[in-house]
């Protein structure tokens, strides 16, 4: 008999939510390109990006969806890739994907890069050639997207809900732990927080007398209460993967909220930093919040926890890095000066090494 948990611990939500059906095949094949990258001495990083969506469901025709159209994961792949690292793009299918992405249908169609040739003899076959304002640029995407697929650094995997990725990252974290500090974890998704555990689903169907169908109309409104999503950075931090450099995002509409709930995500999961982003401002401006590492002691004084208790400032623990792109008042649509994440992903390459130096 299923009894419904207040809010559920990450143990609770995986004994009694059911896994995607194609977990074990995703879990062995990136089973076998980490053991490739650790044998070819790399880094690997996981770059998750997309929204997760909530059914609501079995058979889903709706569902809840979380804003992302995926730029910042893609954008940061690139780099992460351009920077030597093995990227696992763990995304929301249909999203945008690195290298494709600067191909997006809806903002550069591909079908326009092209033109059709007329053949010089009758009968022959019309050839296809790349409209030449356009050689330049497909040339060095092209050029870099061949040369990623030759050296086997990126390996692509795909979520829809928010129960997909939930176990997609608890196994893959876990596959990455053999990696130890050479694991960087880039958490760019937007993840749900809350969500319909699938034993309500069925309740909540038969009270709209719909069973595993679609729900119906013609009842007035819809009353949905959810679940919320555990939080899964912790278990993360101290168990899947013990050891990795782990970095994840907030996202505000707030702006006078991003250092205070970033700083509270740094206490409460102790992981390395957090980028804090508003919605409105994310191209152009993110924060990175970390814990300052622990003081020099004097010679003499141990590192017990009362000692560096003292010596610690609680009002001053924190260190807070914004990294800017200059921005006319009033830019054009579409307006791009440079990638912010080639900023973000530079210097979280220098924080990893540093830290992979600095961890004992
Ligand atoms: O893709 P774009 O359009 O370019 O947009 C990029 C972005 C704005 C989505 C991205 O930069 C971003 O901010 N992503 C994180 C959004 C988010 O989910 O924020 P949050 O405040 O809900 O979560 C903060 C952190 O907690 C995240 O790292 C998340 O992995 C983690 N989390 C979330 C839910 C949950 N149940 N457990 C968690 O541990």
């Amino acid at each position: 008999m299923y009894t419904e948990p207040t809010t559920f611990s990450a143990e609770q939500y995986f004994a009694t939510q059911l896994p995607p059906p194609a977990l074990q095949h995703d879990v062995e094949s990136v089973r076998e390109f980490v053991a490739r990258q650790q044998k070819e001495g790399r880094a690997v990083v996981l770059v998750t990006s997309g929204g997760t969506t909530v059914p609501l469901e079995l058979n889903v025709v709706r569902f809840l969806d979380n804003f992302s159209a995926g730029t910042r994961g893609a954008t940061s792949a690139e780099y992460f890739l351009k920077a030597g690292y093995a990227v696992i793009f763990m995304h929301r299918q249909f999203s945008l994907q690195p290298f494709s992405r600067h191909y997006s249908h809806s903002t550069n169609p591909f079908l326009d890069f092209l033109d059709i040739d007329s053949p010089e003899s009758q009968g022959a076959t019309p050839r296809i050639s790349v409209t030449p304002n356009k050689r330049e640029d497909l040339l060095q995407v092209l050029t870099v997207y061949k040369e990623v697929h030759a050296r086997g650094t990126l390996h692509t995997l795909t979520f829809v809900t928010v129960n997909d990725y939930l176990w997609l990252l608890r196994a893959v974290s876990q596959e990455m732990s053999v990696l130890k500090r050479r694991a960087m974890f880039y958490l760019a998704a937007a993840v749900s927080d809350f969500f319909l555990p699938r034993q309500k689903m069925a309740s909540y169907l038969v009270s709209s007398f719909a069973s595993e169908h679609k729900i119906q109309s013609g009842k007035g409104s819809l009353h949905i209460e959810m679940d919320q999503v555990p939080k899964i950075l912790k278990p993360l931090v101290d168990e899947w993967t013990p050891g990795g450099f782990i970095v994840s995002f907030k996202l505000e509409t707030d702006q006078n909220l991003l250092l205070p709930k970033a700083r509270q995500a740094i206490e409460r999961y102790g992981h390395q930093v957090v980028i804090g982003n508003e919605l409105h401002r994310r191209k152009f401006e993110v924060v990175f919040v970390s814990k300052k590492p622990l003081p020099a002691l004097p010679p003499g004084i141990e590192q017990t926890d009362e000692a560096i208790l003292q010596a610690v400032d609680p009002t001053n623990s924190f260190s807070e890095y914004w990294l800017r792109i200059d921005v006319p008042e009033h830019p054009a649509p579409g307006f791009l000066v440079k990638e912010i994440e080639e900023d973000i992903v530079d210097e979280l390459v220098k924080r990893h090494a540093e830290w992979i130096a600095n961890t004992p």
